[in-house]
């Protein structure tokens, strides 16, 4: 996987890092989108980040190749 300018790392409407924003759910004891959002942390904007976010919560991700995730895996 190879990244570049284009690479997805921020929720942009919150203009917070992915990096930023599993650090704060991991001290929170956050663990869906739904709670990172109830908290104002990330995702209440366009929505466009949240499948990244949810992503990231469980994989542990930040950065990511955009659309990526809507790609199935063959597995
Ligand atoms: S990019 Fe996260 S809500 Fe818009």
């Amino acid at each position: 996987m190879s990244y570049d300018r284009r690479t997805v790392k921020m929720c942009v409407c919150h203009r917070k890092k992915f990096d930023n924003i599993r650090d704060e759910a991991k001290e929170l004891g956050l663990e869906s989108v739904d709670e990172i959002m109830a908290e104002g942390i990330a995702c209440t904007g366009c929505g466009m980040c949240r499948p990244y976010v949810k992503k990231m919560l469980s994989t542990g991700e930040t950065r990511f190749v955009p659309g990526d995730i809507y790609i199935k895996s063959e597995s």
